[in-house]
Order: C-alpha cells, then structure tokens, then sequence
C-alpha cells in the first residue's frame, strides 16, 4: 500500500512517499529554519504564510521522487496535531482536499504518535513491546508502546521539554536557533565535567522530567561569571551531560521496570549525539538492545506520518472530512 505522508505542525513543510509503512520511496524535508532565526523562535504567522507556498511543490518533489504516480497512491495522511493551528490547517486542508479529488482514504495523524513510530524506519525495527523516548522542542515523555496504536505514559516533563531547554541555553550563550544542533556540536570541544549542572532526577522510580532547572542553573553561572564568553563549550559540553545523564537515566530505568528488552529515542532530540551514544552504551550494559531512528527522521519528517497511517488504514480507520486539527492533546 503507497501512502502520501504530509507534515506541517510547526516550521517544517514535508511530505513523503511510503511503501507498506516501512519503505521510504521519497521524504522531502523544507525547513524554514532561516526565516525564524531572525527572531529568535518560531513565528507562528510566518510559519503558516510559508506552508502555504511550499505545500504544492513539496509534495510534488515527493511525487516526483518516489518514482510513483499520483494515481498509484492509496491513501493520504497528514499531521492533525498537536501544534501550531493555522501551520496544521494548510497541510491537513491540502491533504484533504488532496483524497478528495483522487477519491482515496484520508487519515488524521498525531504527531507524537508519529514520531514514536519513526522508530519503524530505523534498518532494525524494535519488537513490540518497547519503552520509547520521545525528546523534541515541545514534548518529554517516555511511553510503553505494545502496538502500533496503543500507548501508555509513563512519564512526562513537568515544565520544558527537553529540546526547549537546549533551544533557551543557546539562545543565553548567543548562538541562536534552533540551539539542539548547534550545542551538540560545541559540547564536543568542551569538557563535561569542569562546570557541574544539576540533574533534576525527581523521583527516581518515577518517570516525570524537569528541565527548567538546569536551565535556570546555566543562566545563573552566566549571570555570576563574566568571563563565561571563553567558556562556552564547557557550558555546552555540562549543559547537554546534565540532560542527557536524566534522559538515558530514566529511559532505561522504565525498559528495566516493564521488563521490556527494547528502548528507541525518538524526536528531534533523539539526533543529539552524546545521547544515542550514552543510551546504547548503558543499555549495553543491561543488555536491552536501543533502536534509534537515522538522524534526518528524527526532527519532524512526513515518513513518519505516512508510516503511522499505513498502520490505521490497516485497522479500518478513516478520518471524517469535516475533521478539524487540534493544537493540544493527550497521548
Ligand atoms: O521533533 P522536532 O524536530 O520538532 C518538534 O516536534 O518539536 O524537535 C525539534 C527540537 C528543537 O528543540 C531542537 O533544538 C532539538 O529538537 N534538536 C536537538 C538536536 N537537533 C535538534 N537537540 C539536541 N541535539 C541535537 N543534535
Ligand atoms: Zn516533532
């Protein structure tokens, strides 16, 4: 089954052709990184200004890459939510409108939903049932998955996600946005251990998160040293092992408490280097086997979208056409 796989919930227009659920024929990616940067953060009227231009030949780049036809494709699906409405609206409207006139299935995806199950697009898939790591710029949370379509919470962030805390201690070192990447890189020529943040494990048998805190702590050390512009890569390089020591903590920690012998990290936070490394090497040593999607599906793709429709077609689902996007929601 050929699925159309479109995604536009925040500062990405993307959309992808995908084979079975699994076998990625095209995945086009526009980011609109450079307009955003300007201000610091995503403008969310830019933002949707801009999917309106790039919808129609992003997925015509997709259409054209897959090697397919438009009348070869089965289904449509596209991000519901949650993210920014007016950014949702011009993908959901266009893939709507896009079933309507090839007269084919259209089905309504959640993102958070969709990133989990990214962790199928990796060379090997984990084996249900799997504990999953989702860390982006809006979300923290780790997840039981025993199928495609059913999840439990374990745990979620109490205040910044984990992508949003390397986004605001970027934007205080003064390099910009998004910072994820840009502190990855830096961290490597610093020392993790000279300045010590600290590591907000709450409880450490439950599975809650807290970000603020560390972020809180690198504004401080700012603020109190003044020399603090020579030290920038150790503040990356403390920063990121203070977030990435909590993360792989409790991910593993929850594989280990539901007896499960999977764990993936999925999200645009999954692409951070020094975390796909520490979680494979401490779950090495537990003997969980970590699956982790390539770098370029873990920030929002539409693969992932159309991957996750491919599993609700499966089961009977379609989403009615007067369905509307939702900003927020549970999963
Ligand atoms: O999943 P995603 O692309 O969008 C959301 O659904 O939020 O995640 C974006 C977040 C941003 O906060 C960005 O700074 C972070 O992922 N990120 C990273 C890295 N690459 C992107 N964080 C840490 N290390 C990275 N290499
Ligand atoms: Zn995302």
């Amino acid at each position: 089954m050929i699925v159309l796989g479109i995604e536009s919930s925040c500062d990405e227009t993307a959309a992808a052709v995908v084979e079975d659920g699994t076998n990625i024929l095209s995945s086009v990616v526009s980011s609109q990184v450079e307009i955003h940067h300007a201000y610091g953060g995503v403008v969310p009227e830019l933002a949707s200004r801009k999917h309106i231009e790039n919808i129609a030949p992003v997925v015509n780049e997709a259409i054209k890459k897959s090697g397919k036809k438009k009348e070869d494709i089965h289904v449509v699906a596209a991000t519901q939510g949650p993210g920014l409405i007016g950014s949702l609206l011009v993908g959901f409207s266009f893939a709507k409108g896009y079933a309507w006139s090839m007269d084919i299935p259209f089905v309504g995806i959640n993102h958070l939903e969709a990133h989990i199950n990214s962790a199928f697009l990796c060379d090997d898939p984990p084996s249900f049932p799997f504990v999953a790591l989702l860390a982006s710029g809006g979300h923290t949370s780790v997840y039981h998955v025993t199928s495609y379509t059913s999840y439990e919470l374990m745990g979620q962030t109490r205040d910044d996600a984990a992508g949003e805390a390397y986004d605001k201690v970027s934007k205080m070192l003064g390099l910009g946005y998004p910072g994820g990447e840009v502190i990855d890189k830096l961290a490597k020529e610093g020392d993790p251990d000279s300045i010590k943040f600290t590591r907000p494990y709450l409880d450490k048998n439950a599975f809650d998160f807290s970000f603020s805190g560390i972020k809180t702590a690198v504004n401080r050390y700012i603020k109190t040293h003044p020399e603090y512009k020579i030290q920038t890569a150790d503040i990356a390089a403390g920063f990121q092992e203070a977030v990435v020591d909590v993360l792989s903590f409790k991910v593993i920690r929850a594989a280990l408490q539901k007896e499960c012998r999977h764990i993936t990290i999925v999200g645009g936070v999954a692409a951070n280097k020094r975390l796909r490394a520490k979680v494979r090497s401490e779950a090495a040593e537990k003997n969980l086997t970590v699956h982790i999607p390539p770098i370029d599906l873990c920030g929002d793709n539409a693969a992932m979208i159309a991957a996750t429709g491919y599993h609700y077609l499966e089961k009977g689902y379609r989403t009615d056409m007067d369905a509307d996007v939702y900003s927020r929601v549970k999963l």
